[in-house]
């Protein structure tokens, strides 16, 4: 089963990383989803596809009461990010989900009502969980093209949706990431398919290089932490994405 990592704590202030489950079916792609808390409140980051909703429940459960999850961010619209959306409002009606405007009439597909939906404005936006800022940052055509990815300057974390997802063997069990050049081959043909554009990827690698980052948490893969951040974001403004180069 799944297991929630604490990855920050500070006071009520605590990010868990929920990931890795060896039960998980190999034809499902392995995802990570983080619980932000902060106090009495909580956020939960692109909380997967409807298939393995019962094991992110029940790991949450075990540390944090899931009734206190007020929201949920979805990066983008794709299955392994938010297809247990209309789970999760079976658990809680009043649950609200912050994604992109773009994708505000293609999401109830999976869930939800009129009253559930925070769009989120092309050039992002800020919001609170408990008192804890939250600000989300535009990724567009990374590779959604109504993308965001969610930092919390307070914790120096930034959660990257699939930018810096990497596909793991099963037994890695390492959640952050020990020796980079290894681990960015497992992340370089996923980077070269899926981000379909090299201006989007140039723009993104110079806004984000100007923030403060401690922890960069893709959705898939590992965390890169302290040197290897800029080691990724380098990585990635040297890499040619998108069709031309399959
Ligand atoms: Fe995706
Ligand atoms: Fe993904």
């Amino acid at each position: 089963m799944k297991k929630l990592h604490m990855i920050y704590q500070d006071g009520d202030h605590q990010w868990g990383m929920i990931a890795r489950d060896p039960e998980k079916p190999d034809y499902l792609i392995d995802t990570n989803e983080y619980l932000i808390m902060s106090g009495d409140d909580a956020l939960i980051t692109d909380p997967g596809g409807m298939e393995i909703f019962p094991a992110v429940f029940s790991a949450i459960n075990e540390v944090y009461d899931p009734a206190k999850i007020s929201r949920i961010f979805a990066s983008h619209q794709d299955p392994d990010i938010i297809s247990s959306l209309g789970l999760w409002m079976e658990f809680n009606e009043d649950l609200k989900c912050h994604l992109s405007w773009l994708w505000a009439s293609f999401i109830p597909h999976f869930g939800g009502n009129k009253e559930t939906f925070l769009n989120i404005p092309d050039e992002g936006n800020s919001f609170f969980v408990g008192n804890l800022e939250l600000k989300s940052i535009p990724a567009h055509y990374l590779h959604s093209s109504g993308n965001f990815h969610l930092y919390d300057e307070k914790a120096k974390i930034y959660f990257s949706g699939d930018v810096g997802a990497a596909l793991l063997e099963p037994d890695d069990t390492n959640i952050i990431v020990k020796d980079f050049s290894s681990h960015i081959k497992k992340a370089e043909g996923f980077h070269r398919r899926w981000m379909g554009s090299n201006t989007a990827k140039n723009d993104w690698c110079a806004r984000v290089s100007e923030l403060d980052i401690d922890m960069l948490c893709p959705q898939h893969g590992a965390i890169y932490q302290g040197e290897d951040v800029a080691r990724f974001i380098n990585w990635f403004s040297e890499l040619k994405v998108g069709i031309k180069y399959l």
